[in-house]
């Protein structure tokens, strides 16, 4: 629908450069081609590596003009990489502070035209026992950027979209959103926030003509467990899925309005209906012998 509207808008445009070559002037040629309607616009949060660059790309792919935005020097990395498939602003923020968060939104008002879609995708994990290893600074930034970044940026970008009664949000969670995770305590609760919190504002805006999409992936082979230190467990070095195909069925999942999808893997879905049905306790038990730091080897 987006490309058929494009096309139907990039007509008057080409009548009025052929105007203007008649003329013999070069000049107000240049002026019309810069007047060309404008590419849809779509934000990636966390969209310098794994599943982000991956959503990146398929914005790109699917005519998008995308914003992506994360906090380090692999950003303008990305950028490079993505630039050939298409056009992409980097933002770099941290979305920990919410002073990033609004540096962000101000980078997408600048930019001038409607939202017609955001991944908020960003977010980072820690591994340990919570009572004697985990630094609480660490937990308390995890729970800025995973949680609280979330809500903000959720708050300042929908109010436009629902005013517009068009927009398409992504945002990814984890199966772990589905069970107690012993040794990513609070990760696995962040992502049980961000199930929650989305389920919720799916019913809110059913009528609205925004759509909520919540992508779950399983264990992906991202820098998420190098980040997060705990390459010695056992589902770090167990199998991953790859973060193309869990960004594909997020992407498909956003575009066709579905209101959550498991990524990506056979393993990923079975793991994610074991979490679902399992008591608490039992599931609490598989997720620290998958999790506890030096597992891989023990
Ligand atoms: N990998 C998995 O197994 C898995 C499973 C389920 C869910 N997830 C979720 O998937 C999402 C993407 O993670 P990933 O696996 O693709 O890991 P990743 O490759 O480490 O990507 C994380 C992205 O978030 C950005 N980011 C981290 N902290 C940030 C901050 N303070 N401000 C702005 N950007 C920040 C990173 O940019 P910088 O490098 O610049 O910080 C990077 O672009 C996360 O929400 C994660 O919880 C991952």
């Amino acid at each position: 629908m987006k490309k058929s509207t494009a096309k139907a808008s990039r007509k008057p445009a080409k009548k009025a450069a052929a105007k203007k070559v008649t003329k013999k002037s070069a000049k107000p040629a240049k002026k019309t081609a810069a007047k060309a309607p404008r590419k849809p616009l779509a934000v990636v949060t966390g969209g310098s590596s794994g599943i982000g660059f991956e959503l990146a790309k398929l914005f790109l792919l699917n005519d998008y003009d995308v914003i992506i935005a994360a906090e380090n020097a692999g950003l303008a990395n990305a950028q490079k990489r993505l630039a050939p498939m298409g056009n992409v602003k980097a933002v770099k923020v941290d979305l920990a502070k919410e002073s990033g968060v609004k540096k962000l939104y101000a980078a997408i008002k600048a930019d001038g035209r409607p939202l017609d879609a955001i991944a908020i995708n960003a977010g980072v994990g820690t591994n340990g026992d919570f009572v004697r290893d985990l630094k609480i600074k660490n937990e308390i930034d995890m729970i800025s950027l995973n949680v609280v970044s979330t809500v903000h940026l959720a708050k300042l970008v929908l109010g436009s979209m629902v005013k517009r009664g068009k927009g398409r949000v992504l945002f990814t969670s984890s199966i772990a959103s589905l069970a107690p995770g012993p040794y990513m305590a609070t990760y696995y609760a962040t992502k049980a926030f961000v199930s929650s919190f989305t389920d919720a504002l799916r019913n809110e805006l059913k009528d609205s003509g925004v759509t909520i999409t919540t992508l779950m992936p399983g264990a992906t082979e991202t820098n998420f467990f190098r980040r997060a230190g705990m390459e010695d467990t056992a589902v770090a070095q167990g199998s991953k899925d790859d973060p193309a195909d869990v960004a594909k069925d997020g992407f498909d999942a956003m575009m066709a309005g579905t209101d959550k999808i498991v990524a990506h893997s056979m393993t990923s879905k079975l793991n994610a209906l074991a979490e679902r049905i399992l008591p608490a306790g039992l599931a609490a038990s598989m997720g620290a012998a998958e999790s506890k730091p030096g597992s891989a080897t023990q």
